[in-house]
């Protein structure tokens, strides 16, 4: 058992240090807010292994009009978001790539499906275009001769996950962020307010506001109270890499994906060679086995879209875990106890919504107030359902 150490406090502790984490606690110190944050690992979980898609069009559901306005809104800050990351990093790149997207069907089913995409695309206003499976290899010469049509989305990007949390940790470093390098082993409260956090190995860390940003681990901090706690769950994903050699360049020149079988696939080709295919979703709690299964669908479904893939190398495969709430959208904003905040449930949007979620936690940290465009997807959304269910 370790004595409790008590460290001075801060304005501001953010628990957990993913991408989410380090961009709130990057924002909050920015506004002038003494910010700490602590994670056993900063700039590590769900984004290293993400392949960074920016994709609020081709990924559009039915039902989920607020969502799109948040990632289109995200989506538009991503520009101005890299620069000022860039500058406040000491000038690490993200790798945002304004390369579009392609969306491909294999067979009829597929075709219908993306003719239903394509109709709510444009009864949103979207911009998306129709294409003939040949304009589809016009575009994209890889891709097989089978493909019967797709839509183009110019407007559906990339950046690199990894030297995103990279960069954001740097940005961390230089703001003046404190970072602890330790788990959160419980969360403080005092007189009815979260007050901070102990880590595991003792030291109390007082805080006047507390975020908890630790993506699918988000609902396992002890200490807080059934109410407040953040519903969500861990939804695995398998990706691979693969890396273009310099005399197959350019493989692909946008973001490639199709559902296949009911199975989402997306190959985004990296300006340095890197390929990324991805992505399993797989219900199985925190089991984050890459499995023969996994991979072997994954390599089936990209080869069904581009045959050329089986030529080049594979050099990575990983499983990470996306943190998913009851309806699929993000948490932001206050609990039901007062001073915890929740900047969690991104699910497979976390990338994406990561330059908006920095900007409306770190005004909801300096003025009390969530900004409107953010309200919608309040932690409380869920309150009144939860109570019912502990009564
Ligand atoms: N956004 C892609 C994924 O979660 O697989």
């Amino acid at each position: 058992m370790h004595a409790s150490r008590t460290r001075r406090g801060s304005d501001v502790l953010v628990v957990g240090g993913g991408i989410i984490g380090l961009v709130t606690a990057w924002r909050a110190a920015r506004q002038g807010l003494r910010t700490a944050l602590a994670d056993p690992s900063p700039g590590g979980g769900a984004a290293q292994v993400a392949a960074g898609m920016l994709a609020p069009v081709t990924e559009l559901h039915y039902g989920e009009e607020a969502l799109l306005d948040l990632g289109l809104a995200s989506a538009a800050r991503y520009p101005q978001f890299a620069e000022e990351l860039a500058e406040a990093s000491g000038g690490l790149d993200i790798g945002y790539r304004a390369c579009g997207t392609l969306a491909v069907a294999l067979d009829a089913d597929d075709r219908l499906h993306l003719r239903e995409l394509h109709a709510l695309q444009r009864r949103c206003g979207l911009d998306s275009e129709w294409l003939t499976g040949r304009e589809c290899r016009r575009l994209e010469p890889m891709l097989a001769p089978g493909v019967r049509g797709g839509l183009r989305v110019d407007g559906d990007h990339q950046v690199d996950p990894r030297r995103l949390a990279a960069a954001l940790l740097a940005a961390c470093e230089r703001a003046g962020v404190e970072i602890h390098r330790a788990p959160a082993q419980r969360l403080l409260v005092t007189a009815d307010r979260a007050s901070g956090a102990v880590l595991d190995e003792g030291t109390e860390l007082h805080a006047d506001q507390v975020v908890l940003a630790g993506g699918s681990l988000s609902g396992r901090l002890a200490g807080v109270p059934p109410q407040a706690v953040a519903p969500v769950r861990p939804v695995k994903g398998q990706v691979l890499r693969l890396s273009v050699p310099a005399a197959y360049a350019p493989f692909l020149s946008r973001t490639v994906r199709a559902v296949v079988r009911g199975s989402h696939v997306y190959l985004v080709p990296r300006e340095n060679g890197e390929l990324v295919i991805g992505a399993t979703s797989e219900e199985l709690g925190w089991d984050t086995t890459v499995t023969a299964g996994g991979v072997y669908e994954l390599l089936r479904d990209a080869h069904e879209l581009v045959p050329g893939i089986t030529e080049l190398p594979l050099t990575e495969t990983r499983a990470g875990l996306r943190p998913g709430s009851p309806d699929n959208a993000p948490l932001l904003g206050p609990t039901e106890l007062p001073g915890l905040h929740l900047a969690t449930g991104h699910y497979r949007n976390g990338v994406l919504l990561t330059p908006l979620t920095g900007e409306v936690m770190a005004e909801l940290l300096a003025t009390g107030e969530l900004p409107q465009i953010a309200r919608p997807f309040t932690p409380r959304r869920f309150s009144a359902a939860r109570q019912e269910s502990y009564a």
